[in-house]
């Protein structure tokens, strides 16, 4: 092993995109790049904030509360502005939906283009004021033929989107994207002010050995879940327990999943009919995401990306993680009917 050389030839997400598109030839305008392109800037916008954020007073409450209840933190009102001033300019989008809008936002013809954004702007809000890693979440659809652009092109299958993706403000900015063709995680050189390709072609462990739940809910779990976490703690002889890991912010659970394996869950319960997370912008992009490096993204009874969603806000509950280790929690919900 002689001295490595430093290496001169390094790919940015751009680059990376834009190879994809050269490959798809005359058939991609290049328009779905430079979407990407502004949300990448949102990315490197939301992460300087981020940083500075105990420095320039943008920890804590901004004073209102979102349409789910949640009292918004100023960080999650910035958010959502940088991401929907960015995604309006870049005239390529025709919907955006935000976890902070009540409503979704259909852009004005001037600016209007193919692709509807669905985002969560700034995911695991109780982790900013202690400096624990949060995120963005987006997913991207293509508009249905024939459509002007309205609130139909999302409330569609997550199976439709074409892209999706996060971005993880931790010890460094990570944004991990698919669109359709494998998963890919990029790190944020700030020097630079680009991502650059360091997790080509992410793949989850068939297996696990991490399990991620609030088990602080376990009072209202339902039989399936309880079961199941019980065989991973108490399993049969000879077999080790599963280390349980839960940061609460999805983007981080998500992420650590991604690159180590295990399983990560929000199942509904006594008190949360139909879970916690969204499914528009949590469970699909991150479902899309998992089901591209290999791995599966349950309700416990049904596909998370064949569901049809009849709201732009509604909750679905999500197991998703390495292959094997989904499977044996859908065995619960199947044995337990
Ligand atoms: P958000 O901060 O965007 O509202 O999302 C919070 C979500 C998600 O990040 C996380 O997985 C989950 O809420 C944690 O919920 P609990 O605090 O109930 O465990
Ligand atoms: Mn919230
Ligand atoms: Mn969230
Ligand atoms: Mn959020």
């Amino acid at each position: 092993s002689g001295e490595e050389q430093p290496n001169t030839d390094i790919i940015t997400l751009t680059r990376h995109v834009l190879s994809d598109q050269y490959k798809l030839g005359a058939a991609a305008s290049g328009d779905l790049t430079l979407l990407l392109t502004a949300i990448q800037t949102t990315s490197k916008f939301i992460a300087t904030n981020v940083r500075k954020a105990r420095l320039i007073n943008l920890v804590g409450l901004a004073g209102e509360t979102n349409v789910q209840g949640e009292e918004q933190k100023k960080l999650d009102v910035l958010s959502n502005d940088i991401m929907i001033n960015s995604l309006r300019a870049s005239g390529k989008t025709a919907v955006l939906v935000s976890e902070e809008l009540e409503e979704a936002v259909v852009i004005e013809d001037r600016f209007k283009g193919k692709y509807c954004v669905v985002f969560d702007p700034l995911d695991g809000s109780s982790n900013i004021d202690a400096g624990v890693n949060i995120g963005t979440i987006f997913g991207i659809y293509h508009i249905a033929p024939g459509s002007d652009g309205n609130i139909s092109d999302v409330l569609r299958p997550g199976s439709e989107m074409v892209a999706a993706g996060y971005t993880m403000y931790g010890s460094s900015a990570n944004l991990v994207l698919s669109t359709g063709n494998g998963v890919n995680g990029y790190t944020l050189d700030a020097a630079l002010g680009e991502f650059i390709l360091t997790h080509p072609n992410i793949k989850i462990p068939s297996r696990g050995k991490i399990y991620s739940f609030n088990e602080g809910n376990s009072m209202y779990f339902h039989p399936p879940v309880v079961n199941y976490l019980n065989s991973i703690k108490y399993p049969p002889a000879g077999k080790s327990p599963y280390s349980a890991r839960y940061i609460g912010s999805m983007v981080a659970d998500v992420h650590r999943t991604l690159l180590y394996g295990g399983i990560f869950g929000y199942p509904d319960d006594k008190k949360s009919k139909s879970g916690k997370l969204r499914l528009l912008y949590e469970a699909f992009p991150m479902a899309f995401l998992t089901e591209q490096a290999g791995g599966l993204a349950t309700t416990g009874t049904k596909r998370i990306l064949d569901i049809i969603p009849t709201s732009i806000h509604q909750r679905c509950p999500v197991f998703l993680g390495s292959r094997d280790d989904v499977q044996d929690v859908m065995r619960f919900f199947q044995e337990t009917k």
